[in-house]
């Protein structure tokens, strides 16, 4: 790299609450390279293609996209690297030689997640349920498989789950009857909206779960939701989704700038609970 400033953002709808800016911006300081992470709102995805054309005018290095216009981006990009091809989503693009590459760093972010918190944990010929058949799903179900796990989806809308798992060679269970399978699992994984502040709680009786059994949420916004209390309480590990949000984080800086940031999990999240 040059002394060239590093010109970072975030495109999304949104994006006033991003925790992002600090994650980035800290990672600059700490690698001494000048440059920003700026906020980018887009509301209209018709706005999409003229601000990318802006956004590389004004020298942009690569900026990170979310909600809601993750799937949006995608045929706007020259080329996808393979995660964002399987996916269907951009989450990370960098700004190069007059071309838009579009990667997604979600899976990374998971997997990445599970290893720093779990010690001499793998997710190879593990047996995972999915809770929810989104986009965030399917980041979580692309992860599990390049990892060779044995996947199970369980979702509300039955079709949705069963469509994931032809794509993604999974089997999939009826919402109504997720608890009866849980005896098998490994991992448990919610990647719905169940549970996040504002929305409904997820209902689930984590009882048939094996004793060493771990849970992740997805969700962080609250850090300790009640699906991890629960897990808690019968001293299952419990992940919280905050670090996929700092892993996802570390890759798309390593891709913009070569470097790859230490990452201090328990110090920026104590930083990053304050503004959660
Ligand atoms: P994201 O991109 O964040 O994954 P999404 O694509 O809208 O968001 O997916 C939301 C997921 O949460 C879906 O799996 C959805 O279930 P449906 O496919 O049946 O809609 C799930 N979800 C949302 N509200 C739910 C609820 N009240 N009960 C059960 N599942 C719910």
């Amino acid at each position: 790299m040059t002394d060239t400033p590093v010109k970072l953002g975030l495109i999304g709808w949104p994006v006033t609450h991003s925790l992002s800016p600090q994650i980035h911006e800290s990672w600059l300081q700490q690698q001494e390279l000048t440059g920003s992470y700026g906020l980018v709102p887009v509301e209209d995805p018709a706005h999409l293609a003229g601000k990318l054309q802006e956004l590389t005018q004004a020298g942009y290095r690569g900026v990170n996209v979310t909600i809601p216009h993750k799937e949006a981006v995608v045929p706007l990009m020259d080329e996808l690297n393979p995660a964002a091809k399987a996916i269907g989503a951009v989450n990370t693009m960098l700004f190069e030689e007059g071309q838009i590459t579009g990667h997604n760093t979600d899976a990374f972010g998971l997997i990445e997640n599970l290893k720093q918190q779990v010690e001499e944990w793998s997710p190879t010929e593990k047996a995972v349920m999915v809770l929810g058949a989104g986009g965030a799903a399917r980041a979580a179900v692309y992860a599990f498989q390049q990892e060779g796990a044995r996947i199970l989806i369980t979702n509300r809308t039955l079709e949705k789950a069963d469509a994931l798992c032809q794509e993604f060679g999974a089997k999939s269970v009826a919402w109504e009857e997720k608890e009866s399978a849980l005896e098998f699992v490994d991992l448990l994984v919610n990647t719905t909206s169940l549970g996040m502040t504002g929305q409904p709680a997820l209902e689930i009786d984590l009882g048939p779960l094996p004793s060493t059994a771990i849970v992740y949420d997805i969700v962080y916004n609250p850090l300790e939701t009640r699906l991890l209390e629960q897990a808690k309480a019968r001293n299952l590990k419990a992940v919280t989704g905050l670090g996929m949000l700092i892993f996802q984080a570390q890759k798309a800086f390593e891709i913009w700038t070569g470097c790859v940031p230490a990452v201090d999990l328990e110090s920026l999240g104590q930083s990053l609970r304050k503004l959660c």
